[in-house]
């Protein structure tokens, strides 16, 4: 059998590449737009932007939740801006009004245009799907539903977390790296960087020698692990509740994570691609009802001091050998028997990127 090679450097460093990503993966996947609880009453919104594209997400009096291309289909003025609520949507160029379902509701003086019927008029909508309280979209209409995305993962998520339905942002982390999404995207994949390179997470948080990632169905990447000894861990749990000893995280493929911290305690990766050297990765902290709450705050700011911290250096270091003519890709180490030391995440992760660039 012969080794696997990481992927080449192209792939990180060329625009055209970035820009076949932009108008093919980004917009074809599964991306997250904002959370439920961001927008609770009807006609509350926020923008948002996936794959270039502005974009709005709307609660309706309905309750359901739509997401539109941020466009009037007028003249094409941007509609929404950050986040508020309103009864209509209305444009800031003519003052066009819009249900918020994205029917032409009026416009000053279009009942005089002969043969003007608002009922053709209509923003454009783009899939979104609920997944536990999260609310991700697809550009792609075609796109399957995140269940065959994801098989099984919202399930075993509520599992893990059986409070996620009442959960809210309680803290949300900005990180800028200079260096392509997919670079961060890996280092986040494997834990072969660990024992090295994290030593509060490897001592105060889990148990490396326990971690393991594995290809679950679909385009799911799962890490499992056990916890540390609860006198070693960093924080206190209630080891009473189902799950609380275990860590699990769901990468969905492309670029998000939803991460269990033992304790039930729920974290999420989402990550913004700014260009082919530019990401930022965020991430979101959670309590019921986004309330206040001690361990979740500590967790935050421990994260970011040490993990990511620690994963800035290396991604951007990263980065900067991609760029080098001296660097030859090399043999990823996929040990049969997978386990923490292995780079088989990276071998499957590797091979979507590669089909979503060359189609094979
Ligand atoms: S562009 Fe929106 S009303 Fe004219
Ligand atoms: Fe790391």
């Amino acid at each position: 059998m012969s080794v696997t090679k990481s992927l080449e450097a192209r792939y990180y460093i060329d625009s055209d590449i970035y820009a076949a990503e932009m108008a093919g993966l980004f917009a074809r996947t599964w991306q997250f737009g904002c959370h439920a609880s961001e927008i609770p009453q009807t006609g509350d919104y926020v923008t948002f932007e996936i794959a270039g594209e502005s974009l709005f997400a709307i609660r309706g009096r309905d309750g359901e939740v739509r997401v539109f291309y941020n466009v009037c289909q007028h003249r094409a003025h941007e509609l929404a801006q950050g986040k508020g609520t309103t009864r209509v949507v209305v444009c800031p160029y003519h003052a066009w009004t819009y249900e918020l379902t994205g029917e032409l509701r009026a416009g000053p003086n279009i009942k005089s245009v002969p043969g003007f019927d608002r009922a053709t008029v209509c923003l454009t909508e783009v899939r979104c799907e609920d997944f536990n309280g999260f609310l991700f979209v697809n550009l792609d209409a075609q796109a399957a539903p995140m269940e065959e995305w994801y098989p099984g993962v919202r399930g075993e998520l509520a599992e893990y977390v059986p409070q996620i339905q009442d959960l809210a942002p309680l803290e949300w982390v900005e990180i800028d790296e200079k260096c392509n999404w997919k670079v961060s995207v890996e280092n986040y994949s494997e834990c072969y960087h660990c024992s090295l390179n994290h030593p509060t997470f490897a001592s105060g948080v889990v148990k490396p020698e326990t971690y393991d990632i594995s290809k679950a169905g679909g385009y799911v990447l799962k890490h499992t692990t056990e916890c540390q000894a609860v006198e070693q861990m960093s924080y206190p749990i209630d080891m009473s509740v189902p799950h609380a000893g275990e860590y699990r995280s769901f990468f969905l493929w492309p670029m998000f994570s939803f991460q269990v911290y033992p304790g039930n305690l729920l974290n999420t990766y989402h990550w913004r691609p700014g260009g082919v050297g530019d990401c930022t990765v965020w991430r979101g902290w959670f309590s019921v009802g986004g309330e206040e709450d001690a361990v979740v705050r500590q967790m935050a700011v421990q994260d970011r001091e040490t993990t990511v911290e620690e994963d800035i250096h290396l991604v951007e270091s990263v980065q900067r050998g991609l760029g080098s003519r001296g660097y030859v890709p090399g043999p990823l180490v996929v040990d049969p028997g997978c386990g923490v030391n292995s780079e088989h995440s990276i071998k499957a992760l590797q091979q979507w990127m590669r089909e979503a660039v060359d189609g094979v």
